[in-house]
């Protein structure tokens, strides 16, 4: 495997409480994939160490074989609430981000353009957070991730408050952006069929302290045709991994 990210032997711990047992993973360039497990079960520590916002008690995180050591431009992060700046249009918010990394304003421009034309927020790039509903504050976050042009793109949940409609629509969007630009994305949900929809792997992951319970390779379907389960071959399986229903 040709891997961009790798953690060798990750353990987290919060003050002396295990969040994270030690872990070996490793996300192959251009793959998307799932950290798919119950709320509390350490999926976020596990994407917070690998965006470098959490240093792991033991063991460490490689991005293309470095150590991470802190976040970086080549990690782009989506939380669930999409921290916008509310003070600024939705075009400030993804200049604003790009500050940091030193681009000259023509470039930030035009970057800050792209990355709202490609989440389909052309026409709203003037607006400002407040006049965006959630789906489109939520473009304006991806906008953000994307216009670094980051290897790895880390969502954490990111349509969690989104409706159902919503939610499908951003799916979508965001799968159409992943098969355009082969960015390496690690998803964690905590949603099934959001999962097995979205990657091409799935994590399965439980508390106890955070571990991974299974990790299965999710063959690429055509849209079930009516009349045909809508449910993947892998749900079952992996709902009974959970041990809910
Ligand atoms: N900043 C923190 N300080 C102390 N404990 C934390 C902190 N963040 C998470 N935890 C604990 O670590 C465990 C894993 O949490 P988390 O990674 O947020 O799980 P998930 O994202 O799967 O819901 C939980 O028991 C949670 O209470
Ligand atoms: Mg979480």
């Amino acid at each position: 495997m040709n891997a961009v990210i790798r953690l060798e032997n990750v353990e987290v711990c919060y003050d002396g409480s295990r969040a994270v047992a030690p872990t070996d993973l490793e996300f192959a360039d251009g793959s998307f994939t799932s950290l798919l497990g119950p709320t509390g079960c350490g999926k976020s520590t596990l994407l917070n160490a690998i965006a470098g916002f959490v240093t792991p008690s033991s063991g460490r995180v490689l991005m293309g074989g470095a150590p991470v050591t802190g976040p970086g431009p080549d990690r782009g992060v989506v939380f669930q609430h999409y921290a916008l700046l509310p003070w600024f249009t939705a075009r400030g918010n993804v200049e604003f981000a790009l500050k940091r990394f030193g681009l000259p304003r023509k470039e930030r421009r035009e970057r800050a353009a792209e990355s709202l034309d490609a989440v389909g927020l052309a026409d709203a790039a003037e607006k400002y957070p407040s006049q965006l509903s959630g789906g489109m504050r939520q473009r304006v976050a991806l906008a953000r991730a994307l216009a670094a042009e980051p290897q790895v793109l880390l969502m954490d949940e990111p349509f969690g408050a989104l409706d159902a409609i919503t939610r499908a629509r951003m799916q979508q969007l965001l799968r159409e952006l992943w098969q355009r630009t082969r960015t390496t994305v690690v998803f964690v949900t905590h949603d099934v069929d959001e999962a097995l929809a979205l990657s091409q792997r799935v994590i399965v992951m439980a508390a106890g302290p955070g571990r991974v319970i299974a990790d299965h390779q999710v063959a690429d379907r055509p849209e079930p045709q009516p009349g045909e389960p809508r449910l993947h071959p892998l749900h079952p399986r992996i709902v009974a991994q959970l041990g809910t229903k």
